[in-house]
């Protein structure tokens, strides 16, 4: 099928030239001193070779080129000069737009959200990413066939729009695409019914999340937490599936699980169809947000994970903030501004260890506020319920008067019932 072979496929993703191009409206985010430095990062990650940069402010989009007419034929005019063979747009582009840009420069044109699907579906390794960004790119090509084609009649040589045989081919894969959506649909709910379940099994150990934007450090920290040795590379998105396993602070033993990388414009149907994925953000009882503090752009991309957090309704969960590569801040009073700003942090260096300590305490402390203390005192034979306090609590003190223990202790929430039983019985 034509939506298959989506243009960064048949390009292989090797050293393609490309010219990156950036529209600044009113109301867009400002993000940093150089506005394509991430889309070219972006770039990077995905094979491609960025030959060149062309940017624009208008007060509103064109309807038909969204940059004007006169700023396409330049870019028309680079890609020429330069030999690109791909244009990318950091702006959300219309299938009709795509088209006309297409024509003029006569060669690929892309947006960001189709640059970023197919960074996914080269780092997906389960089944579970997989099917999540298959099901994204399906949702996304389906109004774009008739793009799709067109990029499939240029390779072979054909400069002329698709005709009538092309149309019926167009409609017979658009009704295919719908029942491939249908299918993946379904699938990825049997998955997230699966997840929904295994969550629910393991739900007597208190949760943690790592979230935080893409590059920011996240597996590495994972790996400097748990020894559980996940892909930790320069590279944005290197992670797509979420890892769960154990993490043994000083005195308790929590769950810790490794998320996506957010990005700011996350596309908004890899958000819809991540959610599986994201249910350990929104199960979790204490977010570990990481940030990336060498980083010029700080401050939007905390703005740009809150903003997916919204998203996935984990806006109001108790997070810690947790300011990593401290190795290499140059923008110290930018530090001071943030360390204010968000008083619920630690500093860490994930890469060479520095702040874990800390952080592991202050995540205990976390783990321990929301416990109950106990002081109880009952029967010495009463073995089990010690035991059993041992187990899932901490002890603060033991002391025994000959036939009666007096313990106190910390005991998370959950398991009070049932110690409170186990006393009442004795
Ligand atoms: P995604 O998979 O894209 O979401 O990335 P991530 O957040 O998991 O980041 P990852 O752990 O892959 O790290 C990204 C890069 O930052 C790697 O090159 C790491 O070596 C580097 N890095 C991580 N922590 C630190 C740190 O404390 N200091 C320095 N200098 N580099 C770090």
């Amino acid at each position: 099928m034509a939506y298959e072979k989506t243009v960064l496929d048949e390009l292989s993703y090797r050293d393609v030239p490309a010219i990156i191009v950036g529209v600044a409206l009113p109301e867009s985010t400002p993000f940093g001193d150089e506005p394509l430095e991430e889309l070219a990062s972006l770039c990077g990650t995905a094979g491609l070779r960025v030959r060149g940069e062309i940017h624009q402010n208008r007060k509103e989009i064109d309807t038909a080129y969204f940059v004007g007419k006169g700023k396409a034929g330049e870019i028309a005019e680079a890609v020429k000069e330069s030999g690109a063979r791909i244009v990318v747009f950091d702006n959300e582009l219309k299938p009709s737009q795509q088209m006309n840009l297409e024509e003029v420069c006569n060669c690929s044109v892309i947006d960001r959200t189709e640059l970023i699907l197919a960074i996914f579906a080269q780092h997906a390794r389960t089944r579970q990413a997989t099917v999540q960004v298959e099901l994204a790119r399906a949702e996304y090509a389906l109004p774009r066939l008739k793009n799709l084609w067109s990029h499939l009649e240029r390779q072979r040589g054909a400069l002329s729009a698709v005709g009538g045989a092309g149309e019926r081919q167009i409609e017979l894969d658009r009704r295919m695409l719908r029942k491939r959506i249908s299918r993946l649909k379904d699938e990825l709910d049997e998955i997230l019914k699966r997840r929904e379940i295994e969550v629910a099994r393991r739900s007597d150990l208190f949760q943690v999340a790592i979230v935080g934007y893409t590059n920011a450090g996240k597996s590495t920290l994972m790996n400097a937490l748990t020894q559980e040795g996940v892909l930790a590379e320069n590279k944005l998105f290197a992670t797509l599936d979420t890892r769960t396993c154990i993490w043994k602070l000083p005195d308790h033993k929590v769950l810790l699980s490794d998320t996506v990388g957010f990005i700011r414009n996350l596309p908004h149907k890899l958000v819809a169809s991540f959610q599986a994925t994201l249910e350990e953000v929104r199960e979790a009882d204490l977010l570990l947000h990481v940030v990336d503090l060498s980083h010029p752009s700080v401050q939007e991309m905390i703005d740009a994970v809150d903003a997916v957090l919204g998203e996935v309704g984990a806006a109001h969960k108790r997070t810690l903030m947790v300011f990593n590569k401290i190795d290499c801040v140059r923008d110290r009073p930018l530090l001071a501004q943030l360390y204010e700003r968000y008083p619920d942090h630690v500093e860490i260096s994930a890469l060479n260890g520095t702040g874990i300590d800390t952080l592991e305490h202050r995540v205990q402390e976390i783990v321990e506020e929301r416990e109950t203390k106990l002081d109880w005192s009952f029967s010495a034979a009463n073995g089990k319920l010690l035991a059993y306090l041992k187990q899932h609590g901490k002890i603060l003190d033991v002391s025994y008067d000959e036939n009666t223990v007096h313990v106190k202790a910390l005991l998370e929430p959950r398991f009070v019932a049932a110690a409170t039983e186990m006393r009442d019985k004795s």
